[in-house]
């Protein structure tokens, strides 16, 4: 039996079309996200950023530092062991300290990962969902001007072997002209391996943090809820929607194409009717448009000439 095609193709094939597909699918593309034709540009935002929550238990603090990064994986830290860190595939990281107040002891509690592609590792895909805050279902945002993203595929270890909760986050951008988003962030604990460094936002406003923690719901049904806010001017939704030029251009354009169109339709039923023209003289100023290609020719012989004039010094264009 003869095979119709290298056997070959087919891997190829969807070894090529895969990574398209897996990244159309619920991945962020940080740089160009758009919710309902609007565009937005959160590149600034990227890298590892993160909020502290703070819960007193009497002689001690628990921290539990929140890491986001919206536009890649957090990258993983050599020096660090990694039971110490979420795994491979992580966006949103949570690693609590539990901190006494003398200052005499600190050490790591739990870490786990709320949010990432993280079906290997036992939780399930990031799943990332986008809309306009003004869209979004609750109505405490109706007025609101930004974003809302939901990710998911995060999971925490039950207390004593017990049952593993997933885990997700709901982050709201809201829009703030007033900030880049990256003011006032505490450093992110060292487990991270940032990509690449960025300026942070300059200390300014009234102090506080652009990324702040809203709450942690652990009683849901099916997942705890981390509620994130950051608030950025890269949430704003630009005056003058992406592609409002290019739609005022092509309107033109159809609008001029119609119009001359309609005039030489027009105009040649006109001809056609009151002189009973034909051929070229159907056309309103059909002898003009005939002579188009010879005018052109005269026209750009007149420029070679004038140009070839100025190349020889002192010379003169023929007229
Ligand atoms: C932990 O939280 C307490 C209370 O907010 C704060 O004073 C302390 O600096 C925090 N420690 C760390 C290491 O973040
Ligand atoms: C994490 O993933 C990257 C690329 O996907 C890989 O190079 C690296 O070895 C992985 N690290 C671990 C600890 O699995």
């Amino acid at each position: 039996m003869r095979l119709r095609g290298p056997p070959g193709d087919a891997v190829i094939l969807s070894s090529i079309l895969f990574p398209l597909f897996a990244a159309a699918a619920g991945n962020i593309d940080c740089g160009r996200v758009v919710v309902d034709k609007q565009s937005f540009d959160l590149r600034e935002l990227g890298g590892a950023r993160s909020v502290v929550h703070s819960v007193d238990n009497g002689v001690s603090y628990t921290n539990t530092t929140y890491t986001i990064d919206v536009c890649r994986p957090l990258g993983k830290a050599k020096h660090v062991k990694p039971e110490d860190q979420c795994p491979n595939g992580t966006r949103l990281c949570a690693i609590e300290r539990v901190i006494s107040k003398d200052g005499e002891s600190d050490t790591l509690g739990k870490v786990y990962p709320i949010a990432g592609e993280l079906v290997e590792k036992g939780g399930s895909n990031m799943d990332a969902k986008w809309a306009l805050l003004q869209n979004s279902k609750s109505n405490e945002d109706s007025t609101k001007e930004g974003l809302i993203l939901e990710i998911n595929g995060g999971f925490k270890k039950g207390e004593d072997g017990g049952k593993k909760r997933p885990q997700k986050a709901i982050i709201e951008f809201l829009c703030d002209k007033s900030r880049t988003g990256l003011e006032n962030l505490p450093n992110p604990e060292d487990q991270y391996d940032e990509v690449e460094k960025r300026e942070e936002g300059e200390a300014e406003n009234d102090g506080t943090p652009s990324l702040e923690y809203v709450r942690y719901d652990t009683d849901g049904k099916d997942a705890d809820v981390l509620r994130l806010r950051w608030r950025t001017k890269y949430a704003c939704e630009s005056d003058t929607p992406p592609g409002a030029h290019w739609g005022f251009l092509t309107w033109f354009i159809i609008i001029a194409f119609m119009s001359i169109a309609t005039y030489l339709i027009f105009g040649s039923w006109l001809n056609y009717n009151r002189y009973g023209a034909r051929g070229w003289d159907l056309l309103p100023h059909g002898d003009t448009i005939r002579d188009v290609p010879y005018l052109m020719k005269d026209w750009f012989r007149r420029v070679l000439n004038t140009v070839q004039g100025s190349g020889t010094r002192g010379g003169y264009a023929a007229v």
